[in-house]
């Protein structure tokens, strides 16, 4: 019986923040695989703002007419794979998955599911955004017990995961996001040492006030000016994990660049780059810890669920927007 796939597609280039009119729903037939390909059932859509980034004219990644890129967690339903026989359970890591129903994707962009955890965390928590988080911060950040770390963007996925690995390492944390309810929640959920609102207080000014003796490493998911009011305060042989730059995703024109990147040299900073997908062969020793902590209760997370596919642009325009703490899902059905 030949399958007929519904997915979301690009119509056209997004100009500043996403719209519903960037993308078509549409109906297609399923190819055929290729050697090496296996086809899933999609179940669970993960929401990332690196979407965005992959659909922007300039990266050149997705003509007009493709399918909207996303990661996705799916069931193997055909395979001309021998290393994901059908009934596999797989999340794919390069985002080839798509907003669709049924989706082709090469074994070899795949991870299988290993575990018992319900399937959304393998799309959050235990996904890519938690291996950006638990990377990030214990690869490229390092931090030690007694040290400041301070994290932006800290109730988002990555974010929020990070601040709390920080926290489990021993480390004085702090997070900044917007509003008093999402600082309130760092404080008493997430169990954060401070919080700083973007939204109401000078950030500069209130990193005088809560960390007097400078940060020892800055988890940045925000960049921009957030992170030009940090700069001042990195301690000398201070560190820097730049993990995204959400603050400049939908900008029609480009930031300004760092008015003070002296202080780069000047205190000597280690100012490196996290890139999750070069951490794919340990995704497994993530996945292991992470989800320990997590059913511990020592690392706890948020997940806001869309159900359909229809569910997709009015919940991708809400990403870029003051949108709720945590991950963001699509679950293509009820059973997903
Ligand atoms: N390097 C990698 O391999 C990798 C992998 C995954 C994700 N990332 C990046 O990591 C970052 C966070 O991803 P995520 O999945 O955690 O996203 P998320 O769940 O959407 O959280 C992002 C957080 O950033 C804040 N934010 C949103 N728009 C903003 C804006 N315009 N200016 C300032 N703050 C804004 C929001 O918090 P407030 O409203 O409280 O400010 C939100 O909670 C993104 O930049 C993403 O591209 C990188």
């Amino acid at each position: 019986m030949e399958l007929i796939n519904q997915r979301w597609t690009l119509s056209r280039y997004p100009a500043g923040l996403p719209s519903e009119d960037d993308f078509r729903f549409e109906t297609a037939a399923v190819p055929e695989l290729a050697d090496g390909e296996v086809l899933l059932a999609v179940r669970i859509v993960s929401l990332d703002p690196g979407q965005r980034f992959l659909i922007e004219e300039a990266a050149g990644m997705v003509p007009l007419g493709g399918v909207v890129p996303a990661w996705i967690v799916g069931e193997v339903i055909a395979s001309r794979s021998p290393d994901y026989p059908i009934g596999t359970l797989a999340r794919d890591v390069m985002a080839q998955g798509g907003v669709q129903r049924y989706s082709v994707v090469k074994a070899t962009d795949l991870v299988p599911v290993r575990g018992d955890a319900p399937l959304s965390w393998y799309a959050g928590a235990l996904g890519m955004s938690g291996q950006t988080a638990y990377f990030g911060l214990l690869d490229v950040g390092r931090p030690l017990a007694g040290e400041t770390v301070l994290v932006s963007g800290a109730t988002g996925a990555v974010g929020s995961i990070a601040a709390q690995i920080a926290r489990i390492k021993g480390a004085r944390v702090v997070g900044i996001a917007r509003g008093t309810e999402k600082t309130q929640r760092l404080i008493d959920d997430f169990r954060l040492d401070a919080a700083i609102d973007a939204s109401a207080e000078n950030i500069s000014s209130a990193l005088q006030g809560i960390c007097p003796g400078g940060v020892n490493l800055f988890f940045d998911t925000v960049g921009g000016e957030v992170l030009e009011a940090v700069l001042p305060h990195m301690v000398f042989k201070g560190r820097i994990a730049s993990a995204g730059m959400i603050a400049s995703y939908n900008r029609t024109v480009s930031l300004p660049g760092l008015r003070n990147y002296e202080i780069v040299f000047g205190r000597a900073l280690r100012w490196e780059g996290v890139f999750v997908g070069g951490y794919v062969d340990r995704y497994a020793e993530a996945t292991a810890q992470l989800e320990a902590w997590a059913r511990s209760g020592e690392l706890v997370f948020e997940e806001h669920v869309g159900v359909g596919l229809q569910a997709f642009p009015g919940m991708f325009k809400e990403l870029f927007a003051r949108r709720p703490i945590g991950k963001m899902l699509i679950r293509v059905d009820e059973a997903g």
